[in-house]
C-alpha cells in the first residue's frame, strides 16, 4: 500500500505521514523542502520517502507520480493536502495573494488528482482532498482561503462522480482547528481563542491524532461505502 501525501512535511501533513506509516504503508511525502520530516525519513528509509514537488506546476506533479509509481510500484492512497493561507479584507486584499491561495489551494488539488488518476486507476485506489471548516463558515478576512476551501469541496463532489466507474473513491476531510500547523497559530492567539473555543462543542482545538485517525478510516476499506463525502472533523463546529 502505498500513499502519497502532498504538503506531507509540515502540520497535518506529517502527521499523517505518520500515521498512515503506522498503518503499514508506504509513504511519500510532497513539498517545497522536507521541514518537520527529516526524523521520519531517516527512521523509514525503506518505507518513506520525500520528493521536492510544487502543487502549482502540473510538471511536478506528474514527475511526482510517475516516480512514485517507478519507486514502489504502484499507488494507493494519494492525499490533496498542500495548502496556504492569505489572510486580508476583501476591500484590500492584494490581487496576488487571492491567486496565490487559488492557484496553490484549487489548481493545486487539480493537479494533483490529475496527476494521479492512471496511476489509481491501475490500483483501485482511493483520493482524499483537505478542506476546512472555513468552506461553510464566514470569518472576516478569510475569503480567499474560505472560497478556495468551498471549491475543493465541489471539486471533490465531481471527482467522485466521474471517477466511481473507475472504482476510485473521493472523500474530503473537513478539519476545524487542530493543534497543528494552521490551526495552532489560531490556538496561539488568546484573542482567536476566546473567539473560536466556545463556539467549538467540544471547546478546544482538535488533535492532529483526530484529525489522522478520521484520515486513515477515509482512505481505508473501512470506508468502501462511503464516497463523494466531506467528513467534518471540527469539535462540533454549529
Ligand atoms: N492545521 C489546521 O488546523 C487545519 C484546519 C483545517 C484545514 N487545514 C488544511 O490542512 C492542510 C494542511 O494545513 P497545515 O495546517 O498542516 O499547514 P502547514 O503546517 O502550513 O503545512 C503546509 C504544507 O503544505 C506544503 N505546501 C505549501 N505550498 C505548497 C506548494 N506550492 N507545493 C507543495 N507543497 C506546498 C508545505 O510545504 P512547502 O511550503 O515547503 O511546500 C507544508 O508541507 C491545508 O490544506 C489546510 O488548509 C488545516
Amino acid at each position: 500500500m502505498t500513499a502519497v501525501i502532498t504538503g506531507g512535511t509540515a502540520g497535518l501533513g506529517s502527521q499523517l505521514a505518520k500515521g498512515f506509516l503506522s498503518a503499514g504503508a508506504q509513504v511519500v511525502c510532497a513539498a517545497r523542502g522536507p521541514h518537520e520530516i527529516t526524523d521520519l525519513l531517516a527512521d523509514h528509509p525503506e518505507r518513506a520517502a520525500f520528493v521536492h514537488t510544487d502543487v502549482r506546476d502540473p510538471d511536478s506533479l506528474h514527475l511526482l507520480m510517475t516516480g512514485t509509481a517507478e519507486r514502489f510500484g504502484r499507488i494507493d492512497i494519494v492525499v490533496a493536502n498542500a495548502g496556504i493561507t492569505r489572510n486580508g479584507l476583501v476591500a484590500r486584499l492584494a490581487p496576488s495573494d487571492w491567486r496565490e491561495v487559488m492557484n496553490t489551494n484549487v489548481d493545486g488539488v487539480f493537479h494533483t488528482v490529475q496527476a494521479a488518476l492512471p496511476h489509481l486507476e491501475q490500483s483501485g485506489g482511493t483520493i482524499l482532498t483537505v478542506s476546512s471548516a472555513m468552506a461553510s463558515r464566514a470569518v472576516p478576512g478569510a475569503s480567499a482561503y474560505a472560497a478556495s476551501k468551498a471549491a475543493i469541496e465541489a471539486f471533490t463532489r465531481c471527482c467522485a462522480v466521474e471517477f466511481a466507474a473507475r472504482r476510485i473513491r473521493v472523500n474530503c476531510l473537513s478539519p476545524g482547528i487542530l493543534d497543528v500547523g494552521m490551526g495552532e497559530i489560531v490556538g496561539a492567539d488568546e484573542r482567536l481563542r476566546q473567539l473560536y473555543w466556545p463556539r467549538m462543542l467540544s471547546g478546544r482545538a482538535g488533535t492532529a491524532q483526530e484529525a489522522v485517525d478520521a484520515a486513515v478510516f477515509l482512505v481505508s476499506p473501512s470506508a468502501s461505502y462511503v464516497n463523494g463525502h466531506v467528513f467534518e472533523v471540527n469539535g462540533g463546529l454549529l
